[in-house]
């Protein structure tokens, strides 16, 4: 039971190790922030990691609000890998990044709303389990929502330590 349970731990610790180890060699192309995104949405799309990377207890949710959970900060600041855990019906507020951002929906389906700077909406989507994009500001204002009935996890890679500066958020527009 033991050596299953370090097996198991084991794997979860490697697939965000690959996942890091890729998007650190794309970083390193020192490419613009919108080819750095590209690059590294085509590095998530190859090391997807599957919901396990999160533990049941993190992948329950919380009827507080979506929950985010760190799963690697690179040691120079360069990026950061997140998980994160959406219930029914839980939504971001209307925002942007400071940086790059590149997402892959790991677990159900994530609704996006894109805006403009005045808040029009320009376009939305229903992202759908296995489905990545990557985006840089300017032009990134949105929300995302969990329109459907199951739990929706995904990943998400910043270009950014996001523990030094607290979030990802450039601005909220709400
Ligand atoms: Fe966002």
């Amino acid at each position: 039971m033991l050596d299953r349970m370090i097996a198991t731990q084991t794997y979860e610790v490697s697939q965000i190790d690959k996942l890091a180890a890729g998007v650190r060699r794309e970083i390193s192309r020192q490419a613009s922030r919108a080819e750095t995104a590209q690059l590294v949405a085509a590095q998530l799309r190859r090391n997807l990691p599957t919901p396990e990377v999160l533990t049941p207890e993190q992948r329950a949710g919380s009827p507080d609000g979506y929950r985010s959970h760190t799963l690697h900060v690179e040691p120079d600041g360069s990026f950061s890998i997140i998980g994160l855990v959406w219930l029914p019906g839980q939504i971001t507020r209307i925002h942007d990044h400071l940086t790059w951002c590149v997402f892959g929906v790991i677990q159900g389906i994530e609704h996006e709303e894109l805006f403009d700077a005045g808040l029009t909406l320009l376009g939305e989507s229903d992202n759908q389990t296995g489905d990545v994009s990557g985006f840089a500001p300017p032009g990134d204002i949105h929300r995302v929502h969990n329109t459907s009935d199951e739990t929706a996890i995904s990943i998400h890679i910043y270009g950014t330590d996001v523990t030094r500066t607290g979030s990802s958020v450039r601005r909220f527009y709400d």
